[in-house]
């Protein structure tokens, strides 16, 4: 295991460049499964998330290579419908490879994808797309068995906006025959993503980034050139690094529109934003203005930077209010912050965060990958020394985060604990 040790209060400053989306990522390297030539990946971040994907797609026969953020993959050794019950454990978007598997074959047995700390995350709404084309669904000794003989398209009303809902039916759609509805579809980025890479690859999906989206099945696919879209996740998070360090940062390499959510909250805090092509500057006042946030699926504030924005919030000039209305319970890390001296009330989906002068720098433990960005900003705003436990929880979802930061003036190192 590995720590991340900081010594708080630098105010950051310079130019980050942000990487490619990890949760574009993990939909498309399995999508391009479906091609029936070799496709290649660019902007793909070198994550362990991709890293993980990269050796469940090499066990399922495919010929990958990965150089930095290039990823080449070749499926034509592809041929096992059962996905490495090992690897899947670690890596949840892995239930991806359901639509894929179910698309390409026929027939998928894929391990259940586990909860995790911000709440059950199940995959009923998955099951209930996959029914709908046709497939008959069984759910044992925690896996998950999928057989069609042919797969009908079909309307489907999905009860919530799932990402990963959308992303499995879009995926599993794509080659059924007939057509497809996806209606109360998510609209994020991610889907829109995938999205033109499978129209690249000669699918016919349109309205996706709106409620409904019609899927066309066609024959078969080939494989494509693609580049990921930037992380939006991974920019909130130095955005927000930013404003709790009262610093003058340019994150580069962003899609501006994909954070509009994340650029009015900031404003409202007192952040100073210019935004210009492909990249954003943020100055942070000397302490951010309390504000009151609602997480939401897009383009409503995104979830996942909920905890990156609670971490800013805990030295704001007053209360804000932030309702997390994703997930059941994503406020498990405001104890390490309480460790920090955040004067924090979490009362169901609802945290109450009074804001503090400071904040006292101690040993905190990552429990997922956003809670540790949460912690990472609060330790950079903190006095003293903040020891970071679990920076592989927070590597899986950001590239070169200690170089990165040491690249903005952060007094930071990895320690291997
Ligand atoms: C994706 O998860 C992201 N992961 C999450 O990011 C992100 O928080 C989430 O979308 C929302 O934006 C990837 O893209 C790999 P959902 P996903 O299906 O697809 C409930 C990160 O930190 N639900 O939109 O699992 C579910 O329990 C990760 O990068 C059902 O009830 O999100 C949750 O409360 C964390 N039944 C809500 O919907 C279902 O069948 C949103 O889930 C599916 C979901």
């Amino acid at each position: 295991m590995a720590k991340l040790v900081i010594q708080g209060r630098n105010k950051l400053k310079g130019r980050v460049k942000i990487g490619g989306s990890k949760n574009s990522s993990v939909a498309i390297i399995p999508a391009v499964l479906l091609g029936d030539g070799p496709s290649t990946l660019e902007n793909v971040p070198a994550i362990r998330d991709v890293q993980v994907f990269a050796q469940i797609l090499k066990d399922l026969g495919a010929l990958v290579s990965l150089n930095q953020n290039t990823m080449t993959i070749s499926p034509n050794g592809f041929a096992s419908h059962v996905a490495p019950y090992d690897l899947v454990r670690k890596l949840r978007a892995s239930y991806y490879l359901m639509g894929v598997l179910l698309a390409k074959f026929g027939k998928a047995e894929v391990g259940l994808p586990g909860g995790c700390d911000i709440g059950p995350r199940p995959i009923d709404q998955h099951l209930k797309g996959f029914k709908a084309l046709g497939a008959a669904v069984s759910l044992e000794g925690g896996v998950v068995r999928l057989h069609a003989n042919k797969l009908q398209g079909a309307p489907i009303y999905l009860d919530i906006p799932s990402v990963g809902a959308t992303i499995n039916i879009m995926l599993a759609a794509c080659m059924a025959e007939g057509t497809t509805l996806i209606e109360n579809a998510a609209k994020e980025p991610h889907v829109v993503d995938l999205a033109n890479c499978l129209n690249a690859m000669g699918a016919r999906i349109h309205g996706a980034g709106t409620d409904i989206i019609r899927i066309r099945g066609v024959k078969s696919l080939k494989g494509t050139s693609h580049s990921v879209i930037p992380d939006d996740i991974e920019s909130a998070t130095y955005m927000m690094a930013a404003v709790a360090t009262a610093g003058d940062v340019e994150v580069e390499g962003v899609i501006t529109k994909h954070l509009e959510p994340v650029v009015a909250k900031l404003r409202e805090a007192g952040a100073s934003i210019e935004q210009n092509g492909d990249y954003i500057r943020v100055i942070g006042p000397e302490r951010p203005d309390p504000v009151n946030v609602k997480t939401l699926p897009y383009p409503g504030f995104p979830t996942d930077a909920q905890q990156p924005l609670t971490a800013m919030l805990t030295r704001a000039r007053g209360v804000s209010v932030i309702h997390e209305s994703v997930y059941e319970n994503r406020f498990g890390y405001v104890s390490e912050l309480i460790k920090m001296g955040a004067n924090i009330k979490v009362q169901g989906k609802t945290a109450v965060v009074e804001g503090t002068s400071r904040l006292v720098g101690s040993p905190v433990r990552a429990t997922d990958l956003r809670a540790g960005a949460s912690l990472m900003v609060a330790g950079l705003s903190a006095e003293g020394t903040t020891e970071v436990y679990g920076l592989e929880i927070i590597e899986r979802g950001y590239e070169s985060v200690v170089e990165k930061l040491k690249g903005l003036g952060a007094d930071v190192r990895r320690v291997e604990d």
